[in-house]
């Protein structure tokens, strides 16, 4: 089998990481968006066509307040600093998340880098902001006309992913074997892989042996 078209990616473990070398957890954050960036360029070089990473949950709200706004200017720097990374290497910028709780210099900076990255077409890279499967399935059911007959595909048409293809490969680093509120329908046919290595640490020589793993394994979505 081909590389996957589609990699989703749980980077855990930035806390973690920085923990482990008595530092603080914001830290760990920055290293951990510096290691996007890593990741990122290595799946544009291979050929890899979508990446969606799971960079604030739902449910991450629920951290201490400090570490939400430490985590929120990260954002707003990651924003500013990746639109030449994106540019320069032909990618375009997506989300997948309910953006109207961010602030408006970051919504507007979301827009920017859409915009200006629109023209891309070498991958797309979508950040889920503010996502939560359940959130993203109730929001599509509130927008349900004619709930008795919608189909598979009317129900994807209304999901945040409608412009992406399905998850072929789910990733999650840091050790845990959940998918915590991630893609719950995307994933349907996903091979998934976990590993202990923690997010900041995550490099592409791992991802390739996944990938490898990936390419050799027969896929029969429910059929023999
Ligand atoms: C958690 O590690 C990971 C996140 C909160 C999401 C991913 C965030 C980043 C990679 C950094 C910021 C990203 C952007 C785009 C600005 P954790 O804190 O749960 O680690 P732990 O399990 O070790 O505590």
């Amino acid at each position: 089998m081909n590389n996957p078209p589609h990699i989703a990616i749980i980077m855990d473990g930035n806390g973690r990481w920085a923990q482990a070398r008595g530092k603080a957890r914001a830290v760990g954050h920055q290293k951990g968006a510096d290691n996007i960036r890593t990741i990122l360029k290595h799946c544009r070089h291979i050929g890899i066509k979508h990446i969606t990473l799971y960079a604030f949950s739902t449910e991450n709200w629920d951290r201490p307040k400090l570490e939400v706004q430490f985590l929120m200017k990260l954002l707003e720097k990651y924003l500013k600093l990746e639109l030449d990374v994106y540019i320069q290497n032909d990618i375009r910028f997506a989300t997948i998340g309910d953006l109207s709780v961010f602030s408006d210099t970051i919504q507007q900076l979301i827009q920017t880098t859409k915009d200006q990255t629109a023209h891309c077409s070498g991958m797309t890279q979508t950040l889920a902001l503010n996502y939560g499967a359940k959130d993203e399935m109730i929001r599509a059911i509130k927008q349900i006309k004619d709930r008795q007959n919608i189909t598979e595909k009317e129900f994807e048409k209304l999901l945040d992913t409608k412009q992406l293809p399905p998850v072929d490969m789910l990733v999650r680093t840091g050790g845990e074997c959940r998918v915590s509120n991630f893609l719950l329908w995307q994933i349907a046919y996903a091979e998934i892989y976990f590993c202990g290595t923690l997010w900041p640490e995550f490099s592409p020589s791992e991802l390739d042996i996944m990938i490898e793993k990936f390419t050799q394994t027969k896929r029969r979505y429910g059929g023999l």
